[in-house]
Parts: C-alpha cells; structure tokens; sequence
C-alpha cells in the first residue's frame, strides 16, 4: 500500500478502532506505531466508569462518555466477531466505598451531584456494601453502587483491535513517525525514523501524550496534550486462592482513591496515581506502597494475592480534560486524541466519530464539543 487513504499515528486502542473502522468502511489504512498496543492503552485498568468518574464542571464530557458506554455492548460484539478473541466485557456493576466518615461524606456529596445530573445511582449501608463484596472490611462506612458502569480487559482488547484491524486490511507498520509531511496547503504524509515517507493526504494523530512531539505540525496546531503519570499495579491469586472482589470496587480512603477491577482469571488491577511529572514513567516505593495500602484497608485479604506487575503509564491529559476529536485547521489532519482518563471508554464513539469524518467529511454532534481548535481562539488555554 505505497499511499493509503489514511494513515493513522499511533497504534492504542484509539488509533486502532479508527483504523478498523475506516478500513470496515472501505478506506485503505496504515497505522503507525514501533510497539502497538503498547503506551496508555497497556498500563489502563479498562474501567469504563461515566458515572463513578463524573466531575464537577464536566458535564460536557459526561455526555460522551455515557455515549461511547452505551455502545460499548454493540461495539464488543462486532469487535469479538471481527477479532475471534473475547475482550472480558464485565457488566456486574460498579461499587463505590467510603472508609471513615469524612470518605462517606465524599460519597454522599457525589450521589447528590449524580442525582442532579439524573444519574441513576444508590447509595447504601456498610451491611449492604458487604453482601455485596463479602471480602469487604468491616470498617467500610457505606458506598455507592453504579449498574451501569462496568469494565473490559483493556489488553484483550487491544489485541482485539489490532487483530480486527489486520484482518480488515489495515497496514499496521511497527516504526515510529517522526515528522508530519506537510506542503504549502496541506497534509502529504508521514515521515519515519527509518527515513521512508508513507505519503497520504489525511493523518489521523492519535499518538496519546506523544501527540504534541511529532515534528512538522505548524507550531500553532500542536495538540495541547501533556502526559499525566498513572502508577498502577496487577496482582493475582495466591497459594490461597482468590481473595479479590467480584466488581470493580472504587475507594475513597482517607480522602485518597484506589479501584481495584478484577479479572475473570482472577488478576486484579489496583490503581491508580496521577502525577503531573513530565514523561516520566518510574515506579516508586511510595506509589506503590500508598496504592497497596489503600487497597489493603478495603479488602483485608489482598495480603495473600502475589503482587506480580507493578508499571506506569502516561495518560494524555488536556486543558480541560476532554479529548481532541476532529479536524485541525491544517488541510488533511484530524486528531483523536488527548482522551485522559476516559481512553479505553471512549473508543466506540471516537472510533465511530472519526471514521464518519473520513468518509462523509461531516461531523457527529455527539464529538462536535470536543473540536480540536477549540483551544486555537486567542486566550484559550493550552
Ligand atoms: N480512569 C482511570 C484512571 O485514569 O486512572
């Protein structure tokens, strides 16, 4: 494929759903990327959380991502059928725990906001979180449970994606892009450290937190991404057995949080820190020590789990929070990315968005808000 219809930088689950899709769609696609599926898309917990996540102010954003959840169902199907692998889809629910009081006043404050919001959510006793989550410690105050938020094994499913995507004719070249070809007007290709050129006239950058590093964007395009450093950890069964909970289980811990989400095979994911620390991806003792602790005070019994990954990831925060999904001011390039903490969950949307960009050239209401040059106007943050 000497020139594509599209080329996609960055082989997450981003930029491998849209590749997918638009090949799905009958374009001719190559991805770029020397380690797909490596980056943000490994190191996530694949919670797929709009309502246990919402935040003041991103009401906007809430929006979306209840939209991609809703089509996450559909979305599996196809991508299981597509791929001939499962991804773990889990829709046991979501439960939200406090442990002291002031954690239960947290708690009681986010059921407040997510009933003005007309999110369907409930908040419960100790006694009840318990029946729930056996395993709970007797010192949890009280919790939240949300049906509807639920999980998916963010690595199956970025195997998934790039299987999906090779078998529908996607070129998913492992080499890294280093600079935008770009002419007088618009978008030509993409150059590679290996010094070839994949000439084609629409680039699709959905590098994560890299997507500001790619040389020849015109200074004034650069997405204002940042990375925002998650540590986070995988543990698995013991001699003992499983000691984790049946749901994904979020805590707030002396003001602090943790989830843990669990896996059918019995791994368990606890995570996360967010860390403003550059590029940066060290472990340390005290971020793995405060995220063990945390952990440990809801579920007494993760003692007996062996801890068996500890690694961090660098999410692709923006400005406000919310992703980059459309077009640029430059002819030819379109972004999908700067999804922060809502990655794995905003796949189907953005995948869908994109691709309906690329082959009708119009816009989905739905993305409309999340318009790259939003930040362009003078003033605006970056
Ligand atoms: N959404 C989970 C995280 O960013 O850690």
């Amino acid at each position: 494929m000497d020139t594509p219809d599209v080329v996609v930088v960055g082989a997450g689950v981003i930029g491998l759903a849209v590749g997918w899709r638009a090949a799905a769609a009958g374009l001719t696609v190559a991805v770029l990327d020397p380690t797909p599926t490596g980056g943000a898309s490994h190191a996530a917990a694949g919670m797929l959380a709009p309502v246990t996540e919402v935040h003041y102010g991103e009401e906007r954003l809430l929006a979306l991502n209840l939209a991609s959840a809703a089509r996450y169902p559909t979305f599996v199907a196809e991508l299981e059928a597509a791929a001939g692998v499962t991804v773990g889809y889990r829709t046991e629910g979501t439960l939200a725990v406090a442990l002291d009081a002031g954690d239960r006043a947290v708690l009681a404050e986010l059921h407040a906001f997510q009933t003005r919001l007309g999110l369907r959510t409930e908040l419960l006793t100790s006694r009840d979180c318990r029946l729930l989550e056996p395993l709970l410690s007797p010192s949890v105050r009280g919790g939240l449970f949300v049906a509807g938020d639920h999980s998916v094994d963010n690595r199956r499913l970025a195997a998934a994606l790039l299987a999906a995507a090779e078998r529908a004719g996607v070129v998913v070249r492992r080499s890294r892009a280093v600079e935008l070809v770009v002419d007088a007007v618009r978008v030509r290709g993409v150059r590679l450290a290996d010094g070839s050129t994949v000439a084609a006239d629409t680039v699709v950058l959905a590098a994560g937190c890299w997507s500001g590093s790619l040389a020849g964007i015109p200074p004034g395009l650069l997405p204002p991404v940042r990375p925002v450093k998650g540590q986070i950890l995988r543990l698995a069964p013991g001699p003992g057995g499983a000691a984790g909970p049946r749901r994904t289980v979020r805590g707030v811990v002396a003001g602090g949080h943790v989830y843990l989400v669990p896996r059918a095979d019995g791994e368990l994911v606890v995570g996360a820190s967010v860390e403003e620390q550059g590029f940066d991806t060290t472990v340390t003792v005290g971020g793995v020590y405060e995220l063990l602790r945390d952990a440990q005070a809801l579920l007494p019994g993760l003692s007996e789990l062996a801890l068996v990954e500890s690694t961090a990831g660098l999410r692709p925060g923006t400005p406000d929070n919310a992703p980059l999904i459309g077009r640029t001011d430059l002819e030819g390039l379109l972004l999908a990315t700067g999804h922060y903490r809502n990655g794995i969950l905003l796949v189907p949307v953005t995948a869908e968005a994109v691709t309906a960009m690329l082959t009708s050239g119009n816009t989905p209401p739905v993305v409309a808000p999340f318009d790259p040059r939003r930040f362009a106007a003078a003033g605006a943050p970056r």
